[in-house]
C-alpha cells in the first residue's frame, strides 16, 4: 500500500475495517457501506481487475490462452488488475500472490483463491457419484467438510464445487462429479455439500465458499459428448435441471459458475435469462458468478459473439461477474464502458458482488488468514480425515447382485484368486479430480485383502488395462492386444475357491473431457472375465468405474457384483470390509445402469408417452426397442444388503394437501443392516405431463436383525407440485400414485386424491 494518497488511505481503512459475518442477503449485509466506499475510490480499471481471474503459474486445467503469461500475471497483480487466482495452492504459494495483491497494488484488495477441491484435497474421499450412492447426507456433509478443511489449511478459500448437474447419460465422463440422475436426491446432496464446505461461518479459516456449477444444463450435453450443445425443453429445465441449483442457493451457496454449453442456442455464459432473470432476479442471488474456464472467449467459436469485445459485452450483460482465464474482461471492458456500449453500473454490480464475498470470507480483516504453516501441517492428511474418508468409502459401495449369497466371503481357509489390473492399482481409486492427492497413494484392493490373513490370495493381473503413463490433460491409452497374462490368470482362477474379478475403468477414464461411446468394460477386461468364468464360475465382479457401465453379460453370468466406483484414498480397505462382511453394504444407485449403451439417456423418472403398453401379439406400435427391453439393468435406487428387507402395511392418508405415508420395513435376516426407504409419487394427469415416478422423500435407517421399523413420511405442497412451462410452481388437484420401497422399481403403492 505504498504510494496511496492520504485521503484514499483513510477511505480504505474505513472500507477495510470489517467484522465477520456470512449473511447471504445484501439487504442484511453489514458490508454494503464499506463496499460503497471502496467502489467510490476504485478506478474503472481496478474495478475490471476485480472481475479478472487468472490461473496459477504451473497447473493447467484447460487450454492456455497466452504463451509466457506468467510475467504479465505478476505485473497485473501489482497493478491491482487481478481479483482472483485459481490453482495456486499451499500456504507458501498463496501467501506469495496475496502479498503482491495486498502490499504492492494501489488499493491492496485481497485475492480470493479458488480451486477444484471436488472430493478431497490430499486425503481423498470417493468420487461424488460414489458418495451419492450412500444416500447418507450427514456422511456427505462430513466428507465435504474434510476436503474443505484440508484445502483451507493450504491457503484456499473457495472451491469450485458442488457440481449439481443432473446426469442421465453415462457416456458423459463428468457424471462422476455429480450426484446422478434425480433432482430431489441431487438437491439434498447439494445442500449437504454446501453445508460441508461453508460450515456455519464463512469467515472461519477452515471453511470455503462453495461454487455451484455449471449453470446451467451442462449435464445434458448431446449424446454424452463433453462440451456439446444442449437443447432441452422448458419443462426439463425447470423441473429437472434447476432444482438442485436452487436447493444449493437456499442452503447458502455464495457463488455460482456458468457453463461451457449453449442452452437452446444461447451460450450459458452469455445467457441473461439464466443468470440475470432466474438466478439474480427471481432467486435473489447476491453472490457472484464466475465463468467456466475460457467460456467467455468460447462464445466466439460457438458462433454467438463475433469477437472478444462482443463476447465481453454479452457476458457482463448476462450476469457473468468474473472471467476465468479468457483475459477478455481485462482487455475489452474498459473500452466498452468508455464508448458507452456497456453501462458502468453493470461493472459496479459485478464488483460489488465479488467484494461482498471477500468481506464475508474475512479477507479484508486478514488477507493471510488461510495461510498458517502450522495449521497446514497439522490438518492435511490427519488420522481423523483418513478415518472419515474410510467411513465414506464403505457407505458408497453398492451391492448390485448376490446370487446364492456368495458374499460375504469367509474370513478363514479360502483360496481366493484375485484377477485384474485394477486390483493392484493404487492410483485409479483417486479418480480424475485429484487435487493435491499424492499419485499412487490409495490403498489398493490387494493391500486391503491383507487385512484378512486367514485366507490365501493368489494374484494374476490377466492383462494390462492401460498402456503408458496417465495425466489429467491427455488421453488414456488402452491395451487392446496384449493377452499374454490370460493363461496365468486362468490357471490361478481354476485353482481357487472363489475368484475376485477386479475390473472397471482407470481413474482417468472419467471426468472432464472423458466421454466414451462404448460403456462396456474397457480393453480386454470383458474377454478376460469371460475366459475366467469358463474355468471358475464362482466369482465376484468388483466394478471400479467412474460411471455406470454396461454390465449385462456379468449380470447374466457372474453370481455377485459389487459397484465400488473410485473410492479415494481408503479404497482397498473399504472394499475388503464389504467383501468379508465387516461392513454390510447399504448403498443405492443414484444413476441407472443400462442394459446397453443404446438405451442412453436412461433415467427412472421417464414419462409414460402416448403408447406405453404393447398392443398385444407381435404388434410393434408402442414405445419400445425391438431388441432390448425398456427398463435398465439396475434401476435408480437399487442396491442390496447382506440383510433382507421386506416391506408391508403401506398406509396413506391425507387431509387436504397434507399427506401421511407409513410403511413397515422388516429385516428378515440375522444381521443388522441399513436400508434406504424411498418414497415416489406419480401425478397421474396434469397440465404438463409428469414422470411415472418422482422421488420425493427417503430415509436411511438401521434395522436390527429380525426387527420391524415403521417409517413415516409427511408430504405437502412442496412435494406434490411441479413447475409449469413459465416456471411457476403449481399443485394441481387430482389423483396421485404413492409408492414406497427399496428401489425406484417398487410396485408397492396406492392411490390418493388431492383437491
Ligand atoms: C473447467 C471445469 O468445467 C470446471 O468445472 C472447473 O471448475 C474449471 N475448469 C476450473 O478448473
Amino acid at each position: 500500500m505504498k504510494n496511496i494518497p492520504f485521503f484514499l488511505l483513510l477511505a480504505l481503512i474505513f472500507a477495510c475495517n470489517s467484522g465477520s459475518n456470512s449473511s447471504s442477503s445484501s439487504s442484511e449485509s453489514p458490508y454494503e457501506e464499506k463496499i460503497d466506499s471502496l467502489l467510490s475510490i476504485m478506478t474503472l480499471e481496478e474495478k475490471i481487475g476485480q472481475m479478472n481471474q487468472y490461473n496459477g503459474f504451473w497447473e493447467i486445467t484447460g487450454p492456455t490462452p497466452q504463451e509466457g503469461a506468467a510475467a504479465m500475471k505478476y505485473e497485473n497483480l501489482r497493478k491491482g488488475l487481478v481479483g482472483s487466482m485459481l490453482n495456486v495452492t499451499g500456504v507458501e504459494e498463496v501467501r506469495k500472490v496475496q502479498k503482491i495483491a495486498v502490499e504492492e497494488s494501489r488499493l491492496g484488495i485481497p485475492l480470493i483463491i479458488g480451486y477444484d477441491m471436488i472430493h478431497g484435497f490430499q486425503t481423498m474421499s470417493p468420487i461424488p457419484l460414489a458418495e451419492a450412492s450412500s444416500w447418507d447426507m450427514e456422511a456427505i456433509r462430513r466428507s465435504s467438510e474434510i476436503g474443505a478443511r484440508e484445502a483451507a489449511a493450504a491457503g484456499i478459500n473457495w472451491t469450485f464445487a458442488p457440481m449439481v448437474d443432473i446426469g442421465r447419460d453415462a457416456r458423459w465422463g463428468r457424471v462422476m462429479e455429480g450426484a446422478g440422475e434425480d433432482p430431489y436426491l441431487g438437491g439434498q446432496i447439494a445442500i449437504a455439500r454446501v453445508k460441508g464446505y461453508q460450515g456455519e461461518d464463512l469467515s472461519d479459516p477452515l471453511t470455503l465458499a462453495a461454487c455451484v456449477k455449471h449453470f446451467a444444463g451442462y449435464g445434458f450435453s448431446e449424446s454424452g459428448r463433453d462440451y456439446n450443445s444442449v437443447d432441452v425443453g422448458t419443462s426439463t429445465l425447470y423441473n429437472i435441471i434447476l432444482p438442485p441449483f436452487k436447493a444449493a442457493l437456499d442452503a447458502g451457496a455464495r457463488t455460482f459458475m456458468n457453463a461451457f454449453n449453449d442452452l437452446n442456442g444461447i451460450p450459458a455464459t452469455g445467457n441473461a435469462f439464466l443468470q440475470r432473470e432466474i438466478l439474480k432476479e427471481k432467486w435473489g442471488f447476491d453472490g457472484f458468478v464466475v465463468s467456466d474456464w475460457g467460456s467467455i472467449a468460447e462464445m466466439i467459436p460457438h458462433g454467438f459473439a463475433i469477437d472478444s469485445a462482443a463476447a465481453a459485452s454479452y457476458a457482463v450483460t448476462a450476469g457473468s461477474d468474473m472471467d476465468m482465464e479468457s483475459y477478455i474482461y481485462l482487455n475489452e471492458l474498459k473500452k466498452l464502458v468508455e464508448s458507452g456500449e456497456v453501462d458502468e453500473k453493470l461493472i459496479d454490480d459485478a464488483v460489488r458482488r465479488i467484494l461482498r464475498i471477500k468481506y464475508e470470507l474475512g479477507l479484508f480483516d486478514d488477507p493471510y488468514k488461510y495461510c498458517n504453516d502450522e495449521r497446514e501441517k497439522e490438518i492435511i492428511g490427519s488420522e481423523e480425515h483418513i478415518q472419515g474418508v474410510l467411513e465414506m468409502a464403505k457407505k458408497s459401495i453398492v451391492l448390485l447382485k448376490n446370487e446364492g449369497q456368495i458374499l460375504p466371503l469367509k474370513k478363514e481357509g479360502m483360496r481366493i484368486a484375485v484377477i485384474g489390473d485394477l486390483a493392484d492399482d493404487k492410483d485409479s481409486p483417486i479418480g480424475n479430480w485429484r487435487a493435491e492427492a499424492i499419485s499412487n497413494s490409495a490403498v489398493s484392493v490387494l493391500e486391503g485383502l491383507q487385512n484378512y490373513p486367514g485366507n490365501s490370495y493368489q494374484y494374476a493381473k490377466g492383462a494390462d488395462l492401460i498402456l503408458g503413463p496417465t495425466a489429467f490433460i491427455t488421453e488414456v491409452k488402452i491395451n487392446t492386444d496384449d493377452r499374454s497374462g490370460f493363461a496365468e490368470a486362468k490357471r490361478v482362477a481354476a485353482n481357487a475357491d472363489v475368484v475376485l474379478l477386479i475390473l472397471g475403468e482407470n481413474g482417468f477414464q472419467s471426468g472432464e473431457a472423458r466421454s466414451r461411446s462404448d460403456i462396456g468394460l474397457p480393453g480386454l477386461q470383458q474377454e478376460l472375465m469371460e475366459e475366467i468364468q469358463k474355468v471358475n464360475p464362482k466369482s465376484v465382479l468388483v466394478n471400479m468405474s467412474g460411471r455406470p457401465l454396461d454390465l449385462s453379460w456379468a449380470d447374466a453370468n457372474i453370481p455377485a457384483i459389487l459397484q465400488v466406483w473410485h473410492l479415494g484414498s481408503q479404497s482397498g480397505n473399504a472394499i475388503a470390509q464389504v467383501l468379508f462382511g465387516d461392513y454390510n453394504p447399504s448403498g443405492k444407485l443414484p444413476m441407472s445402469f443400462p442394459r446397453s449403451v443404446g438405451q442412453l439417456p436412461i433415467y427412472y423418472n421417464q414419462k409414460s408417452t402416448g403408447r406405453p403398453t404393447p398392443p398385444g401379439g407381435d404388434v410393434v406400435f408402442w414405445s419400445h426397442y425391438s431388441d432390448i427391453s425398456n427398463d435398465p439393468l439396475y434401476p435408480f435406487g437399487h442396491g442390496l444388503s447382506y440383510s433382507n428387507f421386506t416391506y408391508s402395511g403401506l398406509k396413506v392418508s391425507n387431509e387436504g394437501r397434507k399427506v401421511t405415508v407409513s410403511v413397515d420395513v422388516k429385516n428378515e435376516s440375522e444381521r443388522p443392516g441399513e436400508e434406504v426407504i424411498q418414497l415416489y409419487i406419480h401425478d397421474i394427469v396434469a397440465s404438463v405431463t409428469r414422470p411415472n415416478k418422482e422421488l420425493k422423500a427417503f430415509e436411511k435407517t438401521l434395522i436390527e436383525a429380525g426387527q420391524t421399523r415403521t417409517i413415516t413420511f409427511e408430504l405437502d405442497e412442496r412435494h406434490l407440485g411441479f413447475y409449469d412451462n413459465q416456471g411457476n410452481y403449481i399443485v394441481e388437484p387430482g389423483a396421485f400414485d404413492i409408492y414406497v420401497g427399496g428401489s425406484s422399481n417398487t410396485s408397492l403403492g396406492t392411490q390418493i386424491s388431492i383437491q
